[in-house]
């Protein structure tokens, strides 16, 4: 059997992991923390005490769906970051311990890289160089994908992520927490009446504040005139507060795409799990000729498989680290 992996992924609200052998993910188990829609958001000092109580039997699950015994696993790799400092120790403290007990390396993995290689979890695979637009809840990057290890940011928010930008706005429109996936299932049903204004930024990079306040404003004037204007109107207001970040996240791909002359373009992170995302690249992709790649659903919001192909390819290199490593709440691609 090739070399096995161990992965551990805690850097926001999930705890997962999996068990990766080139080239299958033999296990990929997620524990969602519930507990955050009461708050609204991710509360850090909660999720640290969640992913406490979670990564043992998370771990215990991914090596039993895996039917690996964890005397077969080779290397153990995590995210160091970036995200919430108290989730990631919990990670970062469990690999510690794992690996000093085995006696195996440990393998640092930046989460953001993680979500690009996702695309590696099973294939169709991209062929290099490709361009992934990696769409989380807390970033927003155009990157130039060069090789496994080799990635360049050529797009980025300047503000909110597109992530926050569905969660923010799914706030005011009183939805739960996460929206995203709120919004997505409403929009399905409406239609993209409102018009809210594109952002006018130059180059590769993005905006979504002006957006946030803009359907704030819109929807207070409605409100005035209607007070039951959101309820009598939610599937058409979600279907254009999503028409409008999918149009600026692909009017910016687009740019890309032209500059670079790259037609293999993909998408990762938790809003590639978005229909309307997903419809409008392969629209696109057909139109421009592009080939597109989109990951299993399971890939795209956080999860360790994609930290376990991250760790695969740092250990053919043999990138590993010591036991004094420590968790970095920011760190660039
Ligand atoms: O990558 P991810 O799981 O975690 C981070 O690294 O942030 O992304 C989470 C984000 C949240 O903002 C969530 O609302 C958004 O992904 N998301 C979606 C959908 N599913 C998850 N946004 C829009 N449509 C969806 N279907
Ligand atoms: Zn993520």
């Amino acid at each position: 059997m090739s070399t096995t992996i161990l992965a551990i992924e805690s850097s926001c609200d999930d705890t997962s992991a999996a068990v990766y052998a080139h080239p299958m993910v033999l296990s990929n188990c997620v524990a969602n923390q519930e507990t955050h829609r009461l708050y609204g958001g991710v509360v850090p000092e909660v999720a640290s005490r969640e992913h406490q109580k979670n990564i043992i039997p998370v771990v215990d699950l991914a090596l039993k769906k895996a039917g690996v015994d964890k005397e077969q696993i080779d290397a153990i790799a995590f995210t160091r970051g970036p995200g919430l400092i108290g989730s990631l120790l919990v990670g970062v403290s469990f690999a510690k311990a794992f690996a000093l007990s085995r006696n195996i390396p440990m393998i640092e993995v930046n989460h953001m890289q993680a979500h690009v290689l996702a695309h590696f979890a099973q294939p169709p695979y991209p062929t290099f160089p490709f361009l992934c637009l990696t769409v989380s809840g807390g970033h927003t990057q155009i990157v130039l994908v060069r090789d496994h290890l080799d990635m360049e940011v050529i797009g980025q928010s300047l503000d909110d992520a597109a992530g926050e930008a569905f969660d923010k706005t799914g706030k005011i429109i009183g939805l739960d927490y996460p929206a995203g996936p709120i919004i997505d299932r409403y929009a399905q049903k409406g239609s993209a009446i409102f018009s809210f204004p594109e952002p006018q930024i130059a180059g590769l990079n993005f905006s979504f504040s002006g957006l946030k306040t803009s359907i704030l404003y819109f929807l207070k004037k409605e409100i005035k005139k209607n007070a039951g204007f959101i309820e009598e109107n939610l599937n058409d207001i979600c279907a254009s507060v999503q028409a409008r970040i999918v149009s600026i996240l692909m009017n910016k791909l687009k740019l890309a795409a032209e500059q670079t002359g790259i037609r293999e373009i993909a998408i990762a992170g938790g809003v590639s799990a978005n229909s309307g995302l997903r419809k409008a690249l392969e629209q696109t992709g057909n139109q421009l000729g592009w080939n597109t790649f989109i990951p299993a659903f399971e890939f795209c919001t956080d999860n360790a498989a994609m930290i376990a192909v991250a760790g695969y390819y740092k250990f053919l290199q043999e990138e590993f680290v010591g036991q004094d490593i420590a968790p970095l709440a920011r760190w660039q691609l």
